[in-house]
């Protein structure tokens, strides 16, 4: 070794990170409330399908800016994925809403939630009923191969005001089929039911409303909801998540968690209405 090097090596300050740091691999905008980004994934992260964890950028104080965020990639995948709103004056989201490849962006190691394949009883079919950003966490388990390990058929219900708010997921399911990692074991296991509720579409409604009405198994043609056979993972706003599982109640399923699997599981997209 010459001197010069050991100097170098010796000398050598690491350039200023933040604590925690992930770099930015990608982003895409969907909409103007909307956007999907990719970062390098620590390679000592393990986590399961379905969870979270806290993710955030700098504040202006100089302290770190988190909140919670499903992880919307599988677990197997190399790099990691988040979608994201865009809140105008959000504490974190009007900053995040700005990254680009390159950026960093910090990222707490310790995924948790309760959206995970263990939270579940074995069952035949299972249903993902998401609003907004809450189909993140099934963007990661619609991509995950034990997903269709377990059950035989998987449905995607996912609401949203607008058409456009529905493009990351139907671009996601879309790309399913041909996917060269997850597509065989996908298969024509996955049915996608998107609707909208304020603006014209192929299928309208809410969620609850379809599952209460029979709709949605009429236009599946599939039997309606059986807590021998269904089993349920539900993301949206409180108030979303109050009404599905009285509607999940009424079909007969009991709500599960990670120390007690029953036959659906539940988490909040986001900690908001006013509640
Ligand atoms: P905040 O001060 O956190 O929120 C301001 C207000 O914006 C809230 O009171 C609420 O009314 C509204 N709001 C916040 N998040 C959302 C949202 N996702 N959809 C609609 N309205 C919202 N957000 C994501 O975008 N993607 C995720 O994958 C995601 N996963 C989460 C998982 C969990 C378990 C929880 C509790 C929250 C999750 N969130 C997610 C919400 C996220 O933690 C932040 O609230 C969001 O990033 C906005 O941060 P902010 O600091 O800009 O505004
Ligand atoms: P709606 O347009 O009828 O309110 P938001 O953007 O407000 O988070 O809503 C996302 C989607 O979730 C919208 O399609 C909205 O329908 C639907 N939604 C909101 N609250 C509920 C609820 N309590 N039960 C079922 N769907 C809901």
């Amino acid at each position: 070794m010459t001197e010069l090097q050991k100097v170098t090596e010796t000398d050598a300050k690491p350039v200023r990170t933040l604590p925690d740091a992930q770099t930015v691999t990608s982003v895409k905008h969907w909409t103007d409330r909307l956007f999907s980004f990719r970062a390098t994934r620590p390679q000592s992260l393990r986590f399961r399908s379905g969870e979270f964890v806290m993710i955030g950028l700098l504040g202006d104080n100089g302290k770190p800016l988190l909140r919670a965020y499903s992880i919307a990639s599988p677990s197997w995948d190399e790099e990691l994925e988040f979608y994201s709103i865009k809140v105008p004056d959000g504490p974190l989201t009007s900053k995040l809403q700005h990254i680009q490849p390159g950026d960093q962006i910090i990222l707490r190691p310790k995924p948790v939630g309760t959206l995970v394949l263990d939270a579940l009883l074995p069952g035949k079919r299972l249903w993902f009923l998401a609003t907004g950003t809450g189909i993140a966490p099934f963007a990661s388990l619609m991509r995950d191969p034990e997903t269709y390990e377990k059950f035989d058929q998987v449905i995607m219900m996912h609401t949203t005001r607008t058409k456009a708010e529905l493009d990351y997921g139907r671009e996601l399911v879309e790309s399913l089929a041909d996917d060269p990692l997850i597509g065989e074991f996908v298969g024509d296991k996955l049915r996608y039911y998107p609707t909208t509720t304020r603006e014209d579409s192929a299928n309208m409604g809410r969620i609850t409303d379809n599952l209460s009405s029979g709709k949605v198994f009429d236009d599946l043609g599939i039997p309606p909801m059986d807590k021998d056979r269904d089993r349920a993972m539900v993301c949206g706003s409180l108030a979303f998540n109050v009404d599905v599982k009285a509607v999940l109640e009424g079909f007969g399923l009991r709500e599960g968690a990670n120390s007690e699997p029953q036959e659906y599981v539940v988490e909040k997209a986001f900690v908001g209405d006013g509640i």
